[in-house]
Parts: C-alpha cells; sequence; structure tokens
C-alpha cells in the first residue's frame, strides 16, 4: 500500500509534510506523536480528553464522520472550529491523503 501525505501548519503558519503509513491501523493522534509532536493523549485515544484536538485547513469534507462522542468532546472546547477533530479518532486512510491540519490541542 502506498504512504500517504499529512501536512501539518506549523505555528508560524509553515508546512510539515510527512509521509505515513496508511497499513499499520494507526491513527492520526498515533502518528503525529510519533513524529514527536506534544500531544498528551491522556486518554489513549478514547475520545476522551480532546488533547489531540486538530483543526482541518485543508481536506475536512474528505474525512470520516464525526461520531457523537467526537462531537460531543469537541462541543465542550473553547477554541474549537468549524473543522476540529480528534485525531485519535481519524485512521490513517486514503481520505487523508494531502490533508492539512494544526495541532491545537493542550500539551
Ligand atoms: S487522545 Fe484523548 S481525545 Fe484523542
Amino acid at each position: 500500500m502506498q504512504d500517504i501525505k499529512i501536512n501539518i501548519q506549523n505555528s508560524d503558519g509553515s508546512i510539515t509534510t510527512l509521509d505515513a503509513p496508511t497499513d499499520m491501523g494507526l491513527s492520526l493522534m498515533e502518528f503525529l506523536k510519533g513524529n514527536d509532536y506534544d500531544i498528551l493523549a491522556t486518554c489513549g485515544g478514547m475520545a476522551l480528553c480532546a488533547t489531540c484536538h486538530v483543526c482541518v485547513v485543508e481536506g475536512f469534507d474528505k474525512l470520516s464522520e464525526i461520531s457523537a462522542d467526537e462531537y460531543a468532546m469537541l462541543d465542550t472546547l473553547p477554541n474549537i472550529t468549524d473543522t476540529s477533530r480528534l485525531a485519535c479518532q481519524l485512521r490513517l486512510n486514503d481520505a487523508l491523503d494531502g490533508v492539512v491540519v494544526k495541532i491545537l490541542g493542550d500539551s
């Protein structure tokens, strides 16, 4: 299987592009943590801590639907955006190819 490209918008507006594998069953949260991004992921990916909050700058419409649990958690955040997601709820797959995300969760 082909790798996909994940783009991370840094706080200075620059973009870092990473190659991500789609055949390991990783979530975007696990992938970002594995690449030394500061995400606490206190709940271990259960959609309960929101420390993996990201804003999807490009590609939001292609992503899997938000579950009720994910939405309920996002809705508690003061900095929720129209394209917010929990990175732990996004599996690395072709739908994520080329997305641009900005990490918003507390670290
Ligand atoms: S890791 Fe806790 S909500 Fe995603």
